[in-house]
């Protein structure tokens, strides 16, 4: 078995943060997105691992090298331009080769991750295997009509959705795939649509298992749904306290604090995730924040925000909540005279004061 991970595309959905960074190297809970892809196909036992990058682009490679670092070995697969999912298992056939494999769209999180799927294909001997999640808005995704515990037919962002499913990111598929990439044609965005092989496949009288999920998340448009990715994944976060925590503070609940962070008269009630480095002095943090590596925050409060590396929040007199914080951003009071509101912005910010 190796799997398949897609890592490309321009994340414009999620700007300003994708500016400067591709969308699955951002934070969630104080780990990448893309992390927690290598981790769930690594826990599942698979060490060959295939990874779609954008051409011309070598941000993922610096970061994940040869993904020893995971316990798994990665190759590179850059796709020419954005052609759609098909066409990222399409170029993807010399490294597959023969084997099944599990397709992993990148910028999924999946509580729990996908051993448990993997497992499932392998018994059911099935051509393909589909995880699917109930979802209020199933016109957004790729959507199975079922009928008697089978899966029929599957359209790509239908405007009439014929269950309120969604085809998550994640696909078992054995080499029978590659036929129906290599014959299906571009859709109306000009993408050649993931749904459409699948399509493929049924009409071909291939067999489809299927298996349902909770806990699934996707960027489905603004920053916001970030820090919902964020909610979702704090949920399960355990309480492990390895910094130094003075006696003037409290800590409630379940808060993961990394060694060499530093609390010092503060309220920190979780779930929360605090990195490396990090110092909160006089301060509350609240429910569903993570602070990453090396942020600061003093006499000021925080909550239900994604606050990423070397942040600083200084002297804040209204609680922070809903945020997300770019790397090196900072928030201070003014002190200097004339005493006004000052702003140094990036395009796509976007600033909302009480
Ligand atoms: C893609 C697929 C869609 C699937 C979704 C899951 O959508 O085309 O079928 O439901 O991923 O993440 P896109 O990201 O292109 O909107």
């Amino acid at each position: 078995m190796k799997a398949l991970i897609t890592a490309g595309g321009k994340g414009t959905r999620l700007r300003p943060i994708t500016h400067t960074q591709n969308k699955h190297l951002i934070p969630v809970a104080n780990k990448r997105i893309l992390d927690y892809a290598i981790e769930y196909v690594s826990e599942a036992g698979i060490t060959e691992v295939g990874i779609i990058t954008n051409k011309n682009d070598d941000e993922v490679k610096n970061v994940y090298g040869d993904g020893s670092k995971f316990g798994v070995k990665l190759t590179y697969i850059p796709q020419d331009s954005p052609r759609g999912l098909a066409d990222c298992v399409r170029i993807a056939e010399p490294f597959i080769g023969k084997e099944p494999f599990v397709f992993y769209l990148g910028d999924n999180i999946i509580v729990g991750g996908i051993k448990k799927f993997v497992r499932e294909f392998e018994e059911n001997g099935t051509n393909c295997h589909l995880v699917l999640s109930k979802v209020p808005d199933p016109e957004r995704f790729g959507v199975p009509e079922i009928e008697d515990d089978r899966i029929v037919r599957v359209e790509e962002k239908p405007s009439n959705p014929k269950s309120d499913f969604a085809v998550t990111g994640i696909y078992l598929y054995d080499h029978n795939i590659f036929e129906a990439v290599n014959n299906i044609e571009m859709s109306d965005r000009g993408e050649l649509e993931i749904s459409d092989a699948h399509q493929y496949l049924i009409d071909k009288g291939m067999e489809i298992s299927y298996s349902e999920i909770t806990g699934w998340w996707k960027d489905t448009g603004k920053p916001n749904d970030l820090i919902e990715a964020n909610r979702l994944v704090l949920d399960s976060v355990e309480r492990k306290i390895e910094g130094s925590v003075d006696d003037e503070s409290i800590i409630q609940g379940r808060v993961n604090i990394a060694k060499g962070a530093k609390i010092e008269n503060s309220h920190i009630r979780g779930p929360v995730v605090i990195g490396e480095g990090v110092k909160v002095i006089d301060s509350y943090i609240g429910p569903y924040t993570s602070l990453n590596r090396d942020t600061h925050v003093k006499n000021s409060e925080v909550e239900f925000s994604i606050v990423m590396q070397e942040v600083k929040i200084y002297n804040q007199n209204t609680r922070l909540e809903n945020s997300i914080l770019g790397k090196n951003a900072a928030i201070a009071k003014s002190v200097r005279k004339p005493g006004a509101n000052k702003f140094i912005i990036g395009e796509n910010s976007r600033v909302f004061l009480l």
